[in-house]
């Protein structure tokens, strides 16, 4: 139960965090923002309030932070952004995005279902279709966009959703807003999947990630499917992280398991292995007919930049015609894997291009993440509500762009600073 704090001339930051900031005692809707401010202000001079650093680079091998906390960081080695295949900046992708710009010019200037659709969105979503081997695929403006109008255009009061423990907040928020009741399943346990599924009657959705994002374990699908087809209920699939980098042909943890037909959603997003932004739902013909009309976040915002789309659209030609780009990854990542366990480093169940390096400590997590960016490292802490309480993490991103020099200096400064607080032995 989260606590209620009330303004106080001077709070020691750690003692706080953002469950402490969800009530106050007044009857005004603004009375949190000042104990909330109180904290912030200590916590961001004493270093406890490390989000938010703005670059000032591409999210490459290396960024410049324009203004670190305390300094000015530049060239530090950058194991924190998604990027997976290095798409966001390349050169064809600028390109695209350019020749958009001069086209259409900034933005959509309308829902989707209104002025908004271009051209380009049409061509990005057959493109898609044709990709995912599916009738049909809609694009939404964000990939958390996506999980909540999917998830709140379809379910209902007294349906039920079942979704594993570790679920993205999307998934979870949309499951909020849709109203349907809400059941977690203990993380990647298909017995545990069953238990639930059988003690509901009615609809029911099985909400599931391809690989999770804090954790980069895989989820265990077969089993999942199957336990999810006895019960009768319908399956979604978030490969958020999975997509264009799973499968023989990118086409996620479903093609690698050949489950592509048994999955009834797909989910996926393009700001993570294609480098831009938005998501989509691939699936039937009839699925999109209804999106359209019922997937709120999408009808009520404003489409998906054309600037954006056409770059997205470059990136996922770049995806799939260069197979080469996959091959680069999952061999930085193995290299990776290597290097983190010569210096001793518990990666977990990580099978992907994430690694959880877990600290398990909410406060020095702070120090440590200074102390990285200190040595030329910016990885970012990962703390509560983004994962449970004490279980505070740094989460290594791979790319295929990286070099291995990259790699090196990443984890031997990594390695360096955990070894000198006594993190690792
Ligand atoms: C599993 C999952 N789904 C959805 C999203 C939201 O995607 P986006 O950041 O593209 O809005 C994320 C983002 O990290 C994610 O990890």
């Amino acid at each position: 139960m989260a606590t209620r704090v009330e303004a106080r001339t001077s709070m020691n930051p750690l003692d706080y965090d953002y469950s402490s900031f969800f009530y106050s005692s007044s009857d005004d809707p603004f009375s949190i923002l000042e104990p909330y401010n109180e904290w912030f202000n200590q916590a961001v001079p004493e270093g406890y309030y490390l989000f938010a650093q703005a670059m000032s680079t591409p999210p490459s091998g290396t960024v410049d932070l324009t203004e670190g906390l305390h300094h000015n960081h530049v060239k530090l080695v950058n194991l924190s952004s998604y990027n997976y295949l290095g798409l966001s900046y390349r050169r064809e992708v600028i390109e695209a995005g350019k020749a958009a710009l001069d086209k259409y010019g900034l933005g959509a200037a309308g829902s989707p279902i209104l002025s908004g659709t271009m051209d380009v969105h049409m061509e990005l979503e057959a493109a898609l279709a044709r990709f995912k081997k599916k009738e049909a695929v809609m694009v939404f403006p964000t990939g958390y966009s996506t999980n909540v109008g999917m998830i709140s255009a379809l379910m209902r009061p007294g349906d039920w959703i079942i979704a594993d423990q570790n679920a993205h907040a999307s998934i979870v928020d949309g499951a909020i807003l849709s109203k349907a009741n809400v059941r977690f399943f203990r993380h990647n346990n298909p017995a545990d999947l069953e238990k639930k599924l059988k003690q509901t009657t009615g609809k029911k959705l099985v909400a599931i990630e391809g690989v999770y994002s804090m954790d980069g374990d895989e989820c265990p699908l077969p089993e999942l499917v199957a336990v999810a087809k006895k019960y009768g209920a319908r399956i979604l699939l978030d490969e958020a992280h999975s997509a264009f980098v799973y499968g023989a042909n990118g086409r996620g943890v479903a093609e690698k398991f050949g489950l592509e037909d048994e999955v009834d959603v797909h989910i996926g997003t393009f700001s993570k292995a294609l480098g831009g932004q938005g998501g989509y739902v691939a699936g039937s013909q009839n699925l999109y007919n209804y999106l359209k009309g019922f997937a709120r976040s999408r009808v009520f915002s404003c489409a998906l930049s054309p600037v954006v789309a056409a770059g997205v659209l470059k990136a996922l030609e770049l995806a799939i015609a260069e197979p080469e780009l996959r091959d680069k990854l999952w061999s930085n990542v193995a290299y990776m894997r290597g290097r983190l366990e010569e210096e001793g480093v518990d990666v977990g169940d990580a099978t992907s291009q994430i690694f959880p390096i877990m600290v398990r400590n909410d406060r020095r997590i702070f120090e440590l993440g200074h102390k990285l960016l200190k040595a030329g490292l910016y990885l970012q802490p990962i703390i509560y509500p983004a994962v449970a309480k004490h279980r505070s993490r740094f989460r290594v991103s791979v790319s295929s762009s990286h070099t291995i020099e990259q790699l090196d200096e990443g984890v031997s400064i990594l390695a360096r600073v955990l070894r000198d607080e006594g993190i690792l032995v």
